[in-house]
């Protein structure tokens, strides 16, 4: 795992309370690759490329300044922690995310765009404590600590998840390199740069050849019309089993050729692709269409 802790913030919960009671009125809309979710995922731009209200497509800025969006001033807390910790000449995209009931498959970022993906530097605060709310990078799953600043490896297969109800807001700042650069530089308050703490890794149960062979089996179950619902379920597993988050599309290409649906099989090698390997900005991809 790469994604670790770069520092951690006291925050105060009653200038934070405002700011979410806020966000919860924000209406929830089809996301950008909506296709890597489902349940309740909610990103609201803060800042982005237009300055526009509904633009959450992340893309380079090209050494133009990030703009403030409708809803920054709605958030003055938040505001002030991304203008003050964070070094907002560097800055690309602030947003804050939300994932109820949900999870985002297995997927890397950045892949569509044009700098080298080391130059992209995301970091990421859950600002409320969500017990079953998890990350993955890799190898390892991560339960985030509210006030925790996380660098996250988006260039590496990665998911989210949160088996509950309980809200999961967080705050999702987006920076960008043109060369090389210490992670300190991320911060515009070098106070907040504490690397080194430990995180809240949960114990996964072992992943045997048995467990593989029952989740073969679901090709006794697999229609078209469910094959969204298997690649959701394949999903979550990785965060309750020690395997990799990539492993969720070969059990779903495995269990596809085990159907016997060609046209099944092309869709999981395409989703995987999508997903994992290469894609253009813009590309949408359907799971439900045949
Ligand atoms: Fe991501």
């Amino acid at each position: 795992m790469r994604s670790h802790i770069l520092g951690r913030i006291e925050l105060d919960q009653d200038r934070l309370k405002q700011d979410l009671d806020y966000l919860a009125t924000v209406p929830t809309v089809e996301e950008e690759y909506n296709e890597f979710s489902n349940g309740f995922w909610k990103n609201i731009p803060l800042y982005n490329a237009t300055g526009g209200s509904e633009d959450r497509l992340y893309r380079d800025l090209d050494g133009a300044a990030a703009q403030p969006t409708g809803h920054a001033a709605h958030v003055p807390y938040l505001n002030e922690i991304i203008t003050t910790v964070y070094n907002v000449d560097r800055l690309q995209m602030a947003r804050t995310r939300n994932l109820k009931n949900a999870i985002v498959i297995p997927h890397r970022d950045f892949v569509e765009l044009d700098r080298e993906v080391d130059l992209y530097f995301r970091t990421f605060m859950v600002l409320e404590d969500s017990p079953l709310a998890f990350h993955s990078d890799d190898d390892t799953v991560i339960h985030m600590r509210p006030g925790e600043i996380w660098f996250l490896d988006a260039a590496a297969v990665h998911s989210a998840v949160n088996f509950s109800d309980f809200s999961r807001q967080s705050l999702c700042v987006d920076l960008a390199f043109d060369g090389d650069f210490d992670e300190k530089e991320a911060f515009a308050d070098a106070t907040v740069y504490a690397p080194g703490g430990t995180p809240d890794i949960p114990h996964r149960k072992p992943f045997t050849a048995e467990h593989r062979e029952r989740i073969l089996s679901l090709a006794n179950v697999i229609e078209r019309e469910n094959f969204r619902d298997v690649l959701f379920l394949l999903a979550k597993l990785h965060f309750t089993y020690d395997v990799h988050p990539a492993d969720t599309y070969d059990w779903l290409i495995g269990i596809s050729k085990r159907a016997g649906d060609d046209k099944m099989v092309e869709k999981a090698e395409q989703i995987k692709g999508f997903a994992i390997g290469a894609r253009e900005l813009g590309e949408r991809f359907s799971l439900t269409t045949w």
